[in-house]
């Protein structure tokens, strides 16, 4: 060490000066290293906190984004379709969580909604929160599997509606319409002499179904019919000709394959009868019919003529008093081709007279895809449910799905003794019993 008297000896001077040096560096040293952990820390924290943010935005698993967002929760209650949980973004930037698991908590959820098809009436979500739960409801078909949807009582239990009723909430009158293109293309339409044709090996009029017991009596029909003019029956229906043998496997399921609409357009005539008498309910019956280019012998919706192509489209049952009736008119184009074919404008001048159809393909282009339909609704319920404090009442009424009672095709009245209104009657039954669970 440095002594007094080593004072001024430059070598203890510089010794000094070093360890001073020293001392510094070390100082600083430590400085860099506190200030570089807490860094360290600080740095660690944050990316953590970024992480944890990132995945929670990402997430979308059920709950999670609910208590971050608290957007509205929507529930599929029946099961398989559409089956997804998902974040579903609507217009305006809307966000509501939709959920294919009715295991939640029913005080989390906002809205049901209901595929029609499979709902189980002795399965719903009861009782019931009274107004503030919203119920949506998607029914593409007739009431042939849910008979309580011909009751208003039953329909009234819903708020927003999604049906092929134009007065529905999410309407889709054109469902069964893939094209409007299809109208008018002549890809298997088959002309008048070359029909004439073929009526040496074929009837004039086709019939098809595997359904035979209907609410609307259309085998009884078709039967009376086939007294008077001669019907080709491939189906399992009043079968009287067998199905050539490339169509005979699951031909269900090919109807809209091209050679088999080939094999149909060769018919100057195809009986499309409805399964069910709803207004705007009309299916692939009908619009096959036109795609291919024959006539359809129509009955069901009670609105067709609003939708035919042209005024005279289709020859519809309820013009005509009896089967007999109709066969002597039918005999009548059978042998006036030129009154045959004012029948098929829109194939021979290509026109499409009926503004009301350019009109409603233009305003909800989503008609003829089931998801993009379900979709719709639930938009328009997750619309509805963000609009909570300023949300008007709403219920469905039997605009937005219109079936009365059975109505016989044969007798175009009610036939008391038609089995579907015993079901109809107990169906009636059904619903008051659901009335006494709402709670
Ligand atoms: C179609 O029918 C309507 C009303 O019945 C009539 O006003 C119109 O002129 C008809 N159109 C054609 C092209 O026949
Ligand atoms: C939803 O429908 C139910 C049953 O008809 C009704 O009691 C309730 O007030 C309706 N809620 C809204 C918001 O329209």
């Amino acid at each position: 060490m440095c002594t007094k008297s080593m004072k001024r000896n430059t070598h203890c001077f510089c010794r000094q000066i070093v360890i001073y040096l020293k001392e510094m560096t070390m100082k600083i040293f430590k400085r860099i290293m506190k200030l570089t952990v807490r860094n360290c820390l600080c740095s660690c924290i944050f990316i953590i906190f970024f992480l944890i943010f990132i995945s929670f935005w990402k997430s979308e698993s059920i709950g999670v984004y609910k208590q971050n967002a608290h957007i509205p929760v929507i529930v599929w209650w029946t099961n398989g379709f559409p089956s997804v949980n998902q974040i579903r973004t609507c217009s305006d930037n809307i966000d509501c969580e939709i959920i294919a698991d009715k295991k939640i908590n029913g005080n989390a959820v906002d809205a049901y909604l209901f595929y029609g098809s499979v709902i189980n009436l002795e399965d719903l979500p009861l009782p019931r929160r009274p107004y503030d739960v919203i119920w949506g409801l998607f029914h593409e078909e007739s009431p042939r599997n849910v008979e309580e949807l011909m009751h208003e009582e039953m329909l009234n239990l819903f708020n927003f509606s999604a049906t092929f009723s134009r007065h529905s909430d999410v309407p889709f009158p054109l469902q069964y319409m893939d094209s409007i293109n299809d109208i008018t293309s002549k890809e298997h339409y088959v002309d008048t002499s070359t029909k004439n044709n073929y009526l040496k090996e074929i009837g004039p009029i086709m019939y098809l179904q595997t359904d035979c017991e209907t609410s609307t009596e259309r085998d009884k029909y078709v039967k009376e019919l086939m007294k008077f003019i001669q019907v080709d029956s491939y189906g399992a229906c009043l079968n009287n000709k067998v199905i050539p043998q490339k169509f005979k496997h699951d031909y269900l399921n090919n109807l809209n394959d091209p050679e088999f609409l080939d094999f149909t357009a060769r018919y100057k005539f195809v009986i499309a009868i409805e399964n069910g008498v709803c207004d705007d309910y009309i299916t692939e019956k009908f619009w096959r019919a036109i795609k291919v280019g024959t006539v359809p012998i129509y009955f069901g919706s009670p609105t067709i003529r609003d939708w035919l192509p042209n005024n005279k489209s289709a020859i519809l049952i309820k013009d005509f008093p009896t089967p007999k009736a109709m066969s002597e008119y039918l005999q009548l184009l059978l042998k006036n081709d030129k009154l045959y074919e004012e029948y098929l404008e829109h194939k021979i001048k290509g026109t499409i007279t009926n503004k009301r159809l350019h009109k409603e393909l233009r305003a909800r282009p989503y008609q003829n895809d089931a998801l993009k339909t379900a979709e719709t609704l639930e938009c328009l319920v997750c619309k509805k449910l963000h609009e909570k404090n300023k949300r008007d009442k709403n219920i469905v009424t039997k605009y937005h799905y219109n079936c009365p009672q059975p109505i016989s095709a044969l007798t175009l009245g009610v036939n008391p003794h038609n089995s579907w209104l015993f079901s109809w009657r107990s169906a009636k039954l059904k619903v008051q019993e659901i009335y006494k669970k709402l709670g």
